[in-house]
Parts: structure tokens; sequence; C-alpha cells
């Protein structure tokens, strides 16, 4: 039984993201401090997915194949972290879920939806027939020249952030549509907003926990 509450964030690379989740996760341990609070990203979050996330981000390979190993990523993820915690009653805070194999591999690359649906009721398929999702999924939305912009002034690009202006307008659409198809589950954020802007948003944001 899930007595826990889950939560992902996403967002083309560049969004911005990644700078606000561990301020995120203290706001959370005081809002809920009766709740333990566990981080994670995907890929990764094992020692697994970790080893699966260098191979994914860095090695070339069939698309079909990124989208397998990012999925058996998830599935060694849910087993090892995210369904023990979520069953202690734990609040959950992912770097990435599945709402990224739609936008980047189904959008991105051109997957089939139907294979990633296929995909997702596999890793994600409960007893009950439901699939294992986020309750809340905080969507950093920013135009892909200003996230490219963003980029250019980071770290040394992997593999997806060597992708062109094309691959993440198609990446992002793909997030606005499942944002659309999901407005209970999603929260949009104008990532082209100050971090200040951003974080008094989201110390705003009422969680039903
Ligand atoms: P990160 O750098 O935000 O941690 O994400 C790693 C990269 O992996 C990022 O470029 C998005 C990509 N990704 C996918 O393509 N599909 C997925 O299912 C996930 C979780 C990430």
């Amino acid at each position: 039984m899930n007595l826990g509450y889950f939560i992902s964030f996403e967002g083309i690379d560049g969004a911005g993201k990644s700078t606000h989740i561990d301020r995120f996760c203290s706001l959370m341990k005081s809002r809920f401090p009766n709740r333990e609070v566990v981080v994670t990203r995907e890929p990764g979050g094992t020692e697994l997915g970790e080893q699966l996330r260098s191979l994914l981000l860095n090695a070339p390979m069939n698309i079909e194949t990124e989208a397998l190993l990012m999925f058996a990523a998830r599935r060694e993820h849910i087993a090892q972290v995210i369904e023990p915690a979520l069953t202690a009653g734990k609040i959950v805070i992912s770097d990435r879920f599945t709402d990224a194999s739609f936008a980047y591999q189904g959008g991105g690359r051109g997957l089939s939806l139907d294979k990633l649906n296929d995909l997702e009721r596999w890793v994600q398929g409960q007893p009950d027939g439901t699939l294992l999702e986020p309750n809340l999924t905080i969507l950093f939305d920013l135009p892909g020249e200003v996230a490219e912009e963003r980029r250019s002034k980071a770290r040394a690009p992997d593999k997806f952030e060597k992708l062109d202006l094309n691959f993440f307008e198609k990446v992002r659409q793909e997030y606005l549509r499942r944002a659309k198809e999901n407005p209970n589950r999603f929260h949009l954020v104008d990532a082209t907003q100050t971090p200040e802007t951003i974080w008094d948003g989201l110390e705003r944001l009422e969680l039903r926990i």
C-alpha cells in the first residue's frame, strides 16, 4: 500500500530544475517533520541504475536500446528505492521519472508512444491495474533557445546536452502535451523567471500530503 508521496522534477536540459531540488527537499523536511524525505534521480538512483546512467549519457546506441535501458534502470529504481520508501510513508523526490522518457525518447527521438506506453505498463503496473506515477510533477518549462544559451555556460555537455535546438523543442512540446493531458498531476513553472521568483512559487505550492 502506498502511504507516501511521490514528487518528480522535469524539464529540458538547462531549465534549472536541479538548482531547486535540494532546497525543495529541505522545505519538505521542515514542512512535514514527521516524514522522511528521499531524494533520488533518473536515470540512476541505484548502483545498477548509476552504471546504466553512465552508459546512457555517454555511449552511442540505437533509440530503442536507449528506451529499454531507461526503463530497465527505472524498474530497478522502483523495486529498490521508490516502492519501499512509499510503502514506508516517505516523501520521494526524483530528479526525472517516466515523463522524461516520453519527452526525450518519444518527442525528441521519435520513438512510438505505443511502445513507451507498453514499457510504462510493464515497469510501473500495479497489481490493481493502475500505474505507479508521481503524485506531483513539477515541470520547469523554458524555450529551447534560452535553455541552449544556459547550457553553453555550464560544464562539458553529455550525449543529450549536445543535441540541437530542434530536438529540445520537440522534447519541450511533448512535456507540455503531457502536462495538458494530466493537469491534476503537473505543476508548470515558467523557468524564464529568476531563481528567486521560481523559489517563491515553489514555497507557496499547496501539497495534499
Ligand atoms: P539529468 O542530467 O537531468 O539528470 O538527466 C539526464 C539526461 O537523461 C537528460 O538529458 C534527460 C535524459 N533522460 C532521457 O532521455 N530519458 C529518461 O527517461 C530520463 C529519466 C532521462
